[in-house]
């Protein structure tokens, strides 16, 4: 889906981007990480050439990206930012819908293409469509950010640091309802976070930067089991196990069988704690760690669907080390 070739690009006598080469497949979601000015936004932003790198090639779906005109290649690529950058004075609908007016969408088309986003983004349209981006919170103005750069259906998503301005359960949120939207609607997405927890959570793919290179790129299970080098080994800390961890959810680790259903329904009657299946990993852990033998799971109506246990969670501490396990 996208190449991204020997790209170089110097401020100064600073190498902002070093010889970077990187390979992007369809679909796959992949997080730049790195520490602070390690030149993560100026390769997000050489993507859709609002930074020209000074050498290197960018081929997008095996055209030249560095030969398309860059404003169209700009309209053709979902972009969202930090402090989202909604129009004040445009209403959310009508926000969600530039990139549609740009493309020269009709108005009823393109209005009724921001109700579909907004829902997907679960902002009701008719709540919140007619609303100004100043009567948001914060939360709110993300997830219409995300809406706006779905709108026009793009292939490709460049999301630099979408959630950090939030609190951090809405952050929680937001993350859930990317992986949501992605397993919807399946973009490729290139996304900036300099928080490892939400890399390791979201990314398909690590790409590890620093000062202006690829340290590593490899999927998360991968860069904490067998970190390149010693820069990776500090940058991902000290706790590989627990961060593995954030990228599972009690349904990877759940006993769905008779006998664990019967002792999770017993454990419960006699007041035992339950997590739902969609809950973290992590979460369950720290029950479990708080001294209790197992935790109940339940379904989404409600109903126990199992159990889970300290030793699933750490003993096998992802579902691939399990099956490793066991065979
Ligand atoms: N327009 C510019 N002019 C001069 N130098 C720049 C410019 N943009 C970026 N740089 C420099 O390029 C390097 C990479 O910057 P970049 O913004 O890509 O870092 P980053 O990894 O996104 O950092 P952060 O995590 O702080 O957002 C930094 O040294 C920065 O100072
Ligand atoms: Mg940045």
């Amino acid at each position: 889906m996208i190449s991204l070739r020997n790209i170089d690009k110097r401020y100064g006598g600073v190498a902002a981007l070093n010889q970077v080469n990187l390979e992007i497949a369809r679909g796959e979601l992949v997080v730049l990480i790195g520490p602070s000015g390690c030149g993560k936004s100026t390769l997000l932003r050489t993507v859709n050439r609002m930074t020209e790198p000074d050498g290197g090639q960018i081929i997008i779906d095996g055209k030249n990206a560095l030969a398309s005109d860059p404003v169209l290649l700009r309209r053709s690529i979902g972009y969202v930012i930090q402090n989202v950058g909604l129009f004040p004075h445009l209403t959310v609908r009508e926000n969600v819908a530039v990139v549609p007016h740009l493309l020269g969408w009709d108005k009823a088309k393109r209005l009724q293409r921001a109700d579909e986003m907004l829902a997907l983004v679960r902002l009701d349209p008719a709540r919140f469509g007619g609303r100004y981006p100043g009567q948001l919170s914060g939360g709110q103005q993300q997830r219409v950010g995300i809406a706006r750069a779905l709108a026009a259906d793009p292939q490709l998503l460049l999301m630099d640091e979408p959630f950090s301005a939030v609190d951090p359960i809405t952050r929680e949120q937001l993350q859930e309802e990317l992986l949501r939207i992605q397993r919807d609607v399946r973009k490729t997405i290139l996304f900036v976070t300099h928080d490892i927890d939400e890399a390791i959570r979201l990314a398909d793919k690590i790409c590890l930067l620093r000062d202006g290179a690829v340290v590593q790129y490899a999927d998360p299970d991968t860069m904490l089991r067998h970190p390149a080098n010693e820069f990776v080994a500090r940058f991902f800390g000290q706790e590989p196990v627990l961060k593995r961890l954030a990228r599972y959810s009690v349904a990877d680790f759940v006993r769905i069988d008779a006998a664990s259903v019967a002792a999770a329904s017993a454990a419960v009657a006699a007041g035992a704690d339950s997590v739902p299946l969609h809950a973290g990993a992590r979460a369950a852990l720290s029950k479990l760690l708080g001294g209790l033998p197992l935790l109940a799971v339940t379904d989404t109506t409600g109903a126990i669907a199992g159990l889970v246990t300290l030793v699933d969670l750490t003993l096998a501490e992802s579902p691939a080390a399990r099956d490793e396990l066991a065979a």
